[in-house]
């Protein structure tokens, strides 16, 4: 597919982790990994709770939600879902997106593991694997991320990669108002924070094409 469909060949690796551009094989791996939990029922880490539906449904979302992803997939707007391999094993999706690109030069970041690959690192080092593919591959001016005020783990990751507040969203979660915590990264920062080495494979120029991301001639 990688002939018609350059990501395919977009990968990046880090100490311990692979990301992939995630293909099918790698969405039924995912999917399956959704299926068996990503959270404990009474927390909902995501603005939409599609972790909320019973383990076969959850896991076939995963599968739809990241076709359409591809589908939709223009220099305008796009994500990037990478398969997150720990071990010879996907563990979780470690996703970038953006809105024109091209002239914002921002990306934006969300990502789940499996829940009992949590608490190990490796969110950390995932998110360091696609700030670098963002700052050091497309040149990206700024990444930002959001997380709810109860999810300190994803908070600390940010933290960790040096995001700063970047102000507050009232959104609603499960029928109710809640504050979601929005951090942004610029590339200074990222350039101080970054201590994770990371090495990007199959950033061509027709992939950077795609995204919006062309050097500049
Ligand atoms: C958020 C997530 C990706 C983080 O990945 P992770 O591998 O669990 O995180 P790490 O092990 O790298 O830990 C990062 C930091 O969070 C802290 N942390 C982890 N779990 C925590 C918890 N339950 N409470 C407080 N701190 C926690 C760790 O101590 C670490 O902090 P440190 O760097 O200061 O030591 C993962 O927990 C996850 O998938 N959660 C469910 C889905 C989710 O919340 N997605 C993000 C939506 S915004």
């Amino acid at each position: 597919m990688s002939g018609r469909w350059p990501l395919f060949d977009l990968r990046l690796t880090s100490p311990r982790l692979e990301l992939r551009y995630a293909d099918d094989s790698d969405l039924l791996e995912l999917a399956e990994v959704a299926g068996e939990g990503i959270h404990p029922p009474d927390v909902m880490p995501f603005m939409t709770p599609w972790s909320d539906a019973p383990p076969a449904e959850r896991a076939r979302s995963v599968l739809q939600w990241n076709w359409r992803g591809r589908a939709v997939l223009r220099p305008e707007s796009w994500s990037l879902p990478f398969a997150v391999v720990s071990d010879g094993r996907v563990v979780g999706i470690q996703d970038v997106v953006a809105s024109d690109f091209e002239f914002v030069r921002e990306v934006s970041t969300g990502s789940w593991l499996g829940q009992r690959h949590q608490g190990q690192g490796i969110g950390t080092e995932m998110r360091a694997a696609v700030l670098a593919l963002a700052f050091e591959g497309l040149r990206s001016r700024f990444a930002l991320s959001g997380a709810f005020t109860d999810n300190p783990a994803s908070i600390a990751v940010s933290r960790r990669c040096g995001y700063e507040p970047d102000g507050i969203a009232r959104l609603v979660r499960r029928g109710r108002p809640e504050t979601q915590l929005r951090l942004r990264l610029s590339r200074e920062r990222w350039a101080e924070f970054a201590t994770t080495p990371v090495q990007i494979h199959g950033l061509t120029d027709e992939v950077k094409a795609m995204l919006g991301a062309a050097d500049p001639s």
